[in-house]
């Protein structure tokens, strides 16, 4: 056994709850579906299942907005349910990590409601932000300030007073300076660790630190600019130093415990630095990189986007993690699935160019699987990214859900299209994701040919995806090489990736659009498709033996 605690180089798999599997038939994923599924996850090869938020929830979005974070919605299941799953997931050498949302609660939760009838400068109110509004009869926004799904981020009460969200007004954000927030917080913490979860996903941990004069935002932060690419400005709300001091004491609380908990944070940041503030020495444990998902399939861009993030994260001891798609961002066979990949912006809708060249973005996921999983670090697959899901961009809008269609005036699709349930078995919809004898249709529509891209389908087709990444996380598993550790970029030809990993492993990826000549004698671990006369093809990737 190796000292190296187990999140420095897990493979983290996102049960996206609602769309994985439906053990009792409404149509609706739940607890139940995930634990008969858990040997199948055991099979694939993960060390750990990130779930989102299954705690009781009006579901104004998918249950981001909770309402009390100490139950299990019923939709999902209960209280027993989850600590059952806690218990096989143990036995099946599986962790567990919660989602946990403490930017905001439900306009459903006690304190909230509580708020609205305590009525003006209550304290109740004083747990949330509220303010006056602006203009003579207080009917402007306090300030300028701009929904992440669209339209102000204040909404008006009957009686006058405004409050802050950030997101969908079913979820008011709360006011992180008030010390209640702070005891909760630590007490639901406590709650799920003494029921045994290995640690949690932190939503929107960027943002629990406001600028208490909650000034406008300069009109330089409110266009649509990259501001990735431009270095970091203050900004009123998202990512300002204060915002630390909360998690030095998360930490702590995880530190009570036994059992090398981690907690990873949703944090959007302007440069690498920034993000690697939060994974600092007492800090939370690690981030999600989103440079690399963000960046357009392109070697200069992605060896830009990891050398960036390794070099920040090793100033501070932290280890990188690695994801290609998530259930916000359109997924990425489909993404690649364009000659030319747009990088991602954040906060601006993802709207790709010209129809999807599927056959060349599942070519494209395969090599990125064996990229990701060659880095150094952790990595994490979002439930479907193993069969190759494409993001479906044809649901029809009587059915969408997301409140991003909505409230951006039917401008930006939104996320559905990433959250369709997964296909296990069978020739027709709902291809086992429910019971047979189920009482609704899944909650998104499958597309009707996905009976093709199964688990059933797939397993034991040695072309599959799944079955590349069985292997992949396999050989990942036995070799010393792979997970944590260092690399070493090798000379390559323009359009052409090839990294070394001590000992004795080397990733190559071809990113250009010529036949790239493996080294001579060089043996082939692995291959994202056919390698003939040592030729890797373009957008192809390899492992090798040397
Ligand atoms: C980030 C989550 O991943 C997303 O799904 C959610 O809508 C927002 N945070 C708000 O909680
Ligand atoms: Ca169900």
């Amino acid at each position: 056994m190796s000292s190296t605690p187990w999140w420095r180089s897990a493979v983290i798999y996102q049960v996206y709850i609602r769309s994985f599997a439906d053990g009792n038939g409404d149509g609706i994923g739940d607890i139940t579906g995930l634990r008969s599924h858990l040997p199948y996850l055991k099979s694939l090869g993960v060390d750990a299942l990130w779930i989102n938020p299954w705690y009781k929830s009006p579901m104004a979005d998918g249950g981001y907005d909770v309402a009390d974070y100490r139950a299990i919605d019923p939709l999902f299941g209960t209280l027993a349910d989850a600590e059952q799953l806690i218990a096989d997931a143990h036995r099946h050498g599986i962790r567990i990590i919660p989602d946990i949302v403490p930017n905001h609660t439900s306009d459903q939760h006690v304190w909230f409601q509580a708020a609205l009838a305590s009525g003006r400068g209550s304290p109740e109110r004083a747990r949330y932000i509220f303010r006056p509004g602006r203009g003579p009869d207080g009917a402007q926004p306090p300030n300028n300030w701009v929904s992440c799904f669209g339209g102000p981020a204040w909404t008006r009460l009957p009686d006058g007073d405004w409050y802050l969200h950030l997101f969908a007004p079913e979820q008011p954000d709360l006011n992180w300076q008030h010390p209640d927030i702070a005891a909760e917080f630590e007490s639901i913490l406590r709650f799920w660790f003494n029921r045994g979860v290995d640690g949690f996903r932190v939503d929107v941990a960027h943002g629990l630190a406001k600028d208490p004069e909650l000034p406008d935002l300069p009109h330089t932060l409110t266009g649509e600019t990259d501001q990735a690419r431009l270095g970091h400005v203050e900004h009123p709300h998202w990512d300002r130093d204060d915002v630390h001091a909360i998690y030095r004491t998360w930490r702590k609380v995880a530190d009570e415990f036994d059992g090398d908990l981690a907690f990873v944070a949703e944090a959007w940041a302007d440069t690498p630095e920034r993000l690697a503030a939060y994974v600092r020495p007492g800090g939370l444990h690690t981030a999600f990189n989103f440079d690399f998902l963000m960046a357009s399939w392109d070697a200069k861009d992605l060896r830009a986007a990891i050398d960036d993030s390794l070099a920040m994260l090793d100033g501070v001891g932290a280890p990188a993690t690695w994801v290609l798609s998530n259930h916000d961002v359109m997924r990425h066979a489909s993404r690649y699935a364009r000659r030319t990949v747009k990088p991602w912006v954040p906060n601006v809708p993802y709207l790709p160019e010209g129809p999807a060249d599927l056959e060349l973005g599942t070519r494209r996921a395969r090599a990125a699987a064996l990229l990701m999983f060659a880095l150094p670090g952790g990595a994490y697959i979002y439930q479907g990214d193993e069969l190759g899901l494409p993001e479906v961009e044809d649901l029809p809008e009587a059915v969408r859900q997301d409140p991003i269609w909505e409230r951006s005036g039917h401008t930006n699709p939104g996320r559905d299209g990433c959250r369709i349930p997964i296909p296990w078995s069978g020739p027709v919809a709902p291809f086992g994701f429910s019971p047979a004898d189920a009482s609704a249709a899944p909650w998104l529509p499958q597309p009707a040919d996905w009976n093709e891209r199964s688990v059933e389908a797939q397993t034991g087709d040695d072309t599959s995806m799944l079955e590349l990444y069985r292997t992949a996380l396999r050989i990942r598993r036995d070799h010393p090489a792979l997970g944590d550790g260092t690399m070493t970029w090798h000379d390559t030809p323009a359009g052409v990736l090839a990294f070394h990993r001590q000992p004795g492993l080397t990733c190559v990826v071809n990113l250009s659009d010529e036949p790239y000549q493996l080294p001579e004698h060089a043996a082939i671990l692995l291959a994202s498709g056919p390698v003939e006369n040592a030729l890797l093809a373009p957008d192809q990737a390899a492992w090798l033996t040397r």
